[in-house]
């Protein structure tokens, strides 16, 4: 199958030097990159800035922005089956770019923000026969935020945790996560490594298309 994977955060840009940006690692968009290419599967990972090395075998196009990612992946959807967003993207964006650095003169500032795109939101009119599966980080009601979005975001699965729980989410190498699909079907995995859960994952995507 030709996958399209995305990870880790975005960077939304106020001046030249600063930015606002969120806790996402990449690590799990990574391990489900490296799980795809070891099942034999063409993978393009659409990556944001993250400390981490490609995994070997996959094609990494870097992108800084939400507006970055959104214009990757369209260009890259027409030929993929699979496309599994799991980049933290960021929701907000300064409404104004300063082209110099701002300065302080001394006070507090109000900082203006805008809506990102919403990339599940813009391509789901394209779906068509593809598989679109969303990733779901929660700071409560995990399962009703899941199945929310499941359903406004026309996904086929979510992949669904709680970040305020040790051992999940940002940062961490291992996660635990809930997965809902289009079909009503609920698996709670347990606590696992990351690239334990990504081999998880890529078998209960392959599954769901048969
Ligand atoms: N997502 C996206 N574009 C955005 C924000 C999120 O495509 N601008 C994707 C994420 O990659 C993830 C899914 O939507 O697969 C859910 O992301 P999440 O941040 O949990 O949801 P939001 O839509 O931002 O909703 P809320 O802020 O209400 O939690």
């Amino acid at each position: 199958m030709k996958v399209l994977v995305t990870a880790g955060p975005t960077r939304e840009f106020l001046d030249p030097v600063r930015y606002i940006s969120n806790r996402s690692s990449g690590k799990m968009g990574y391990a489900i990159a490296s799980a795809f290419v070891r099942a034999g599967h063409d993978v393009t990972l659409v990556s944001g800035p993250v400390c981490l090395p490609a995994p070997e075998g996959a094609k990494v196009e870097r992108v800084i922005s939400a507006a970055d990612m959104l214009a990757s992946v369209r260009s890259h959807l027409e030929e993929c089956e699979v496309v599994v967003m799991s980049a933290a993207v960021a929701d907000w964006r300064p409404r104004v770019v300063a082209d110099e650095k701002i300065k302080k003169h001394g006070g507090s500032m109000v900082l203006e923000m805008e809506a990102t795109e919403d990339i599940l939101m813009s391509i789901k009119p394209l779906k068509g026969t593809r598989t679109f599966v969303g990733f779901a980080a929660e700071t409560g009601a995990v399962g009703l935020e899941a199945k929310r979005k499941l359903t406004a975001k026309g996904l086929d699965m979510i992949v669904a945790n709680d970040v305020l729980e040790p051992g999940a989410g940002f940062e961490y190498d291992t996660n635990k996560v809930i997965v809902f699909d289009r079909k009503g079907n609920r698996t709670d995995l347990p606590m696992m490594t990351k690239v334990d859960l990504a081999t998880k994952l890529v078998k209960m995507i392959e599954a769901f298309r048969l």
